[in-house]
């Protein structure tokens, strides 16, 4: 049994824990919006004129802020107006990258509308690959523009007279990959061109552009972020409001069938998405300017295991080294809150590391939920300090076994948010919580489970579930808890 100590101080500020973090990423990819979300007029599903209420229910629960939306590689192959007026009249396209046959039933107002119903914010990735500036504007003033004009009077020809404000947008999708396969200086001369119109269209609109992946991190940003520098001094407004980096992990692990030193060196390599956020987010600071901050948007991240090829739509499962991960990758983006705006982990349903899994009419929700459920707590929390004294993780340098945050409820109110995840596979942990001030209460919820490659299925939907966890308080007024192995928890602790 690893002793660990944990001591938080809520008495110091620290910086906002965007809710934005925990956001989330849908692509047409797979089986991720057809039939994830959208069923169509299939009876045997129930659904809200096509969209499937199962999965609402579920992603209603989980509050999450924003939802990127078409892609991916996607976006730069998709013309946003196959996708509005009747659905019988709309084009049929090849999706060219994930080689499928693209219906465009789900477009521009399905997606507003799911939003809507999970209570998320829209974020749209417009085409630059093989659109246009004109395209891309276009979208824009379809959707946010309340004056008469050809766009707004066929949005609300199309049942929605009033605009959606739709605040996030992105420019594009890895341009330096299946986005056009551009070098990084060109991209910042065409992503001044469409920025120029999309905010000239709508001021208020926040742009955000394609940074680097784990590849080409030693130069993409850096030289982007120059070459764009220059058209902002010439042109005296800011243009760019968010860098968004892709980041994926476990490429050649198996999703089910790993090896205990396949687990740890998951966990190894986030140090790698580490130095991407450090060398990201530094430059981030460096072309800031008073009138115009750039933050750091992660907008594609996850596992990605060998599983998961194109011939299957990028399936994958997802057990408990994914629950221990994603919620290892939560603590990581707390520490970097002053940097970080939005993640956005990939994908929603059925693909990558997903939150829920279907089959038909049945559906799952993974271990990855779970954790986004535990969580949510910290959303726009006050990150404090936290020291830790625990033993270190076998087989991974430079991190201990158990690892903690603690965020303090926004407005200064004296309910805290406490997270803690056991990454050791065979040793549980006693943790003692140190609060300073005495705490009255302690309540928490864990997701453990017997072995580590338990996982949910659509058949078997219920077995990685949170159970309560209450801790004990002990004469000295601290609280104990126990963690048994590859367990995340998570804690509201009253002050
Ligand atoms: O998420 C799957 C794909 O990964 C996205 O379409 C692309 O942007 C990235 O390479």
């Amino acid at each position: 049994m690893n002793q660990v100590r944990v001591r938080i101080h809520p008495e110091v500020r620290g910086p906002k824990v965007e809710r934005y973090i925990y956001s989330q990423f849908a692509e047409h990819l797979g089986r991720c919006i057809y039939p994830g979300i959208w069923v169509g007029d299939r009876k045997s599903i129930p659904n809200d004129d096509g969209i499937r209420l199962d999965v609402v229910d579920a992603l209603k629960a989980l509050e999450i802020p924003a939802l990127r939306w078409p892609g991916g590689c996607f976006a730069d192959n998709y013309h946003w107006m196959d996708g509005i007026g009747p659905r019988e009249k709309r084009p049929k396209r090849h999706n060219l990258w994930w080689n499928q046959s693209e219906s465009n039933e789900f477009g521009t107002h399905e997606f507003i509308r799911f939003c809507d119903m999970i209570g998320t914010e829209p974020y749209i990735c417009a085409n630059v690959g093989s659109g246009t500036v004109e395209e891309a504007r276009s979208w824009v003033e379809y959707c946010n523009v309340l004056v008469e004009t050809n766009m707004t009077q066929q949005r609300a020809e199309n049942g929605s007279p009033q605009p959606w404000n739709v605040r996030f947008w992105g420019v594009g999708n890895e341009l330096w990959g299946c986005g056009g396969r551009m070098r990084p200086d060109q991209y910042a001369d065409l992503y001044c061109q469409y920025a120029n119109f999309m905010r000239k269209t709508d001021p208020s609109v926040e742009l955000i552009a394609c940074g680097s992946s784990s590849r080409n991190m030693e130069y993409w940003d850096q030289i982007f972020l120059e070459r764009l520098f220059t058209h902002r001094l010439d042109h005296g407004g800011p243009l760019i409001q968010y860098l968004a980096i892709h980041h994926y992990l476990g490429r050649e692990l198996s999703d089910l069938t790993y090896s205990d030193s396949d687990y740890y060196s998951l966990i190894q390599e986030l140090d790698k998405i580490r130095q991407h956020i450090e060398k990201a987010a530094a430059l981030c600071r460096a072309y800031s300017t008073p009138d115009g901050p750039i933050r750091l948007i992660i907008d594609e991240w996850g596992t990605w295991y060998v599983e998961a090829v194109t011939e299957n739509g990028l399936y994958q499962q997802n057990s408990m080294m994914d629950a221990v991960f994603a919620a290892l990758s939560f603590h990581l983006y707390h520490e970097y809150a002053e940097d970080i705006f939005m993640t956005n982990m990939a994908q929603t349903i059925n693909v990558l590391q997903a939150l829920i899994l279907t089959e038909g009419p049945k559906m799952c929700k993974t271990p990855t939920y779970h954790v986004f459920d535990l969580f949510k707590g910290h959303k726009d929390g006050e990150r404090l300090p936290v020291d830790l004294v625990a033993p270190s993780l076998p087989h991974v340098d430079g991190r201990s076994a158990v690892s903690a945050s603690a965020t303090r409820a926004a407005g200064g109110k004296n309910q805290l948010t406490l997270s803690l995840v056991n990454a050791h596979l065979t040793s549980p942990a006693t943790v003692v919580i140190d609060v300073g001030a005495s705490a009255s209460r302690v309540e928490g919820r864990i997701l453990k489970s017997d072995n580590v490659r338990d996982h949910n299925t659509p058949d078997q939907p219920e077995r990685v579930v949170p159970s309560v966890c209450d801790a004990s308080q002990n004469p000295d007024g601290t609280w104990s808890v126990e963690l048994p192995p590859y367990s995340v928890a998570s804690f509201d602790v009253s002050i």
